[in-house]
């Protein structure tokens, strides 16, 4: 087949009246649909519960999304079944028709980006740059992993075994079984597509769990990949709720691998369970953990300072902190400190808090555990630290709270060393570079940063010292782009995966290895 090389999906320039106006027009249309009622989808079959999960908007509390059926556990191993059994057919389809699936899905998820988008303005919270980022995402993980699976199964042209003479070597990447896979709220389409297409154009079939919070924008990927034809039982969409169905499929004997992003708890809790084996259980579980991030900015005196404020505010309040990416900390050289800091302030205040769909900046957090626990950490941090932005809620009907920034914050204080998810800054001084790079190691965590200085020499070591997954030298540290900028940490930041990258696949199969005598 020929297959073009993969570029990233462009971003809309909404500053742009009539691309504007296409994404009020997209959402209009998701608005005359809101309401609806969703099945569960088990091979064929479309399953209603009694039982609902109800999704809202958390801009305005009482618009409902959609209520949406929710599996218990004799669902959850109906599912099971299910998808063991079509993983018997689908593993033997060969990875250039698997890729196809894909190829199809990408393309008519472009054709129709603005729904998607509008989709997820009201059911997450996202502004329209976020949403249409968040979309572009999804678009650029199916066709960036359709063309991986095409590269894997080339692999003996691509890279050769070292030939003996009698024998004809070949390797193979073939799928490992059914998998889990437990997308997060924060990226509710690009995160839940990756994942599940990286396993599926792989030949894994999957038990797909939405995040309770965003199931509705899941079932519209769900619902495309069914209209591209993909055969039934290869992607199983099963909601429910953690405890119970999440438990239970990850302790299940038949489950070969978990595939999870989300909070480091969760994280290690799956992991975990993963790791006993269960009676009739033939293989180790593999588990895939994308987690949280204390991610941070490094400012030496010799940066651009206005672009660092300028990036500090981006990578802290983009979709209101809701990013295990977000920079929630910042870390300044003394003699520029409070030159910085006046900048970042005067951003921050600058930053309009409103509804999504009307395009505000910042806009709500996911839900009311959120909205308690972030306002929890402003008031922990209003003993660790000055308050000199923010400090609390925003008007509204929904989970809306002001972007928050802490000064003089101590490096160990716990708005330095524990994930909010929220949109709160803390930032620190240092009395040079070199203790800037300090402060921000000091974490367990270790996805994204970023270090601004224009020294050469300053900025090898940092490339050396800065210790995360995603470093990025004078720019934000979110954002991420498939294919150019794998992604994922090291430390409690998750197994060390990396996203959008030339590994990722690897981790949904194994090799198997043939040799034949001539
Ligand atoms: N990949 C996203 C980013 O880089 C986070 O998941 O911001």
């Amino acid at each position: 087949t020929n297959v073009k090389p993969f570029v990233n999906e462009p971003f809309t320039d909404f500053s742009k009246e009539e691309n504007k106006q296409a994404m009020e027009a997209a959402i209009a249309k998701v608005k005359a649909e809101l309401g609806r009622e969703y099945p569960l989808h088990i091979g064929s079959k479309k399953v209603m519960t009694d039982a609902r999960i109800v999704s809202i908007n958390p801009g305005d509390k009482d618009e409902v999304i959609g209520r949406v059926s929710k599996a218990d556990q004799a669902l959850a191993e109906e599912a099971m079944q299910t998808a063991l059994q079509a993983f018997e057919s689908w593993k033997r389809v060969p990875a250039a028709e698997r890729a196809d699936y894909l190829f199809k899905a990408a393309e008519l998820m472009r054709q129709r980006k603005h729904e998607f988008s509008a989709l997820m303005i009201l059911e997450s919270g996202k502004n329209y740059a976020e949403a249409d980022a968040d979309t572009a995402e999804a678009i650029d993980f199916i066709e960036f992993y359709a063309r991986e699976m095409l590269r894997l199964s080339r692999i003996n042209e691509t890279q050769p075994l070292t030939k003996i003479a009698g024998e004809t070597n070949n390797l193979t990447y073939i799928p490992l079984g059914v998998g889990v896979v437990i997308p997060p709220w924060n990226f509710p389409l690009a995160i839940c597509v990756g994942m599940t297409t990286a396993a599926v154009v792989s030949g894994n079939t999957v038990l797909l769990k939405p995040a309770s919070t965003t199931p509705v924008i899941a079932h519209k990927f769900v619902a495309l990949m069914e209209e591209v034809g993909l055969p039934a039982g290869v992607i199983n969409y099963i909601p429910g709720s953690g405890a119970e169905v999440g438990d239970y499929l990850t302790t299940h004997p038949k489950t070969r691998f978990v595939s999870f992003t989300g909070s480091k708890e969760i994280g290690l809790r799956i992991n975990r369970l993963a790791a006993e084996t269960a009676p009739g259980q033939i293989w180790i579980k593999r588990v895939v953990a994308e987690m949280g991030g204390k991610d941070g900015i490094v400012v030496d005196e010799t940066a651009d300072l206005q672009a660092a404020a300028q990036a500090i505010v981006a990578s802290a309040f983009g979709f209101q902190g809701q990013k295990c990416s977000a920079g929630s900390r910042a870390f300044i050289v003394e003699s520029v400190y409070d030159e910085v800091v006046e900048k970042v302030v005067e951003l921050t205040k600058a930053l309009q808090v409103g509804l999504p769909e009307t395009n505000a900046p910042v806009g709500p957090v996911i839900d009311q555990g959120s909205y308690d626990k972030i306002l929890n950490y402003i008031e922990i941090g209003k003993t660790e630290g000055k308050l000199l932005a923010g400090g609390g809620k925003a008007e509204g009907n929904g989970y809306y709270i002001e972007p928050t920034v802490f000064a003089d914050v101590d490096g160990k204080a716990r708005i330095m060393q524990e994930e909010i998810f929220g949109p709160v800054l803390a930032i620190g001084k240092a009395k040079d570079w070199k203790e800037a790079i300090a402060l921000y190691n000091d974490t367990e965590f270790g996805l994204t940063g970023a270090f601004f200085s224009s020294d050469e020499d300053r900025i090898e070591e940092a490339l050396e010292t800065v210790h995360c997954g995603n470093l990025y030298i004078n720019r934000k540290c979110t954002g991420a782009l498939v294919g150019v900028h794998p992604f994922g940490g090291f430390n409690m930041s998750g197994t060390d995966s990396k996203a959008g990258g030339y590994d990722y696949l690897l981790l949904f199969t194994q090799a198997k290895l043939t040799s034949r005598k001539n």
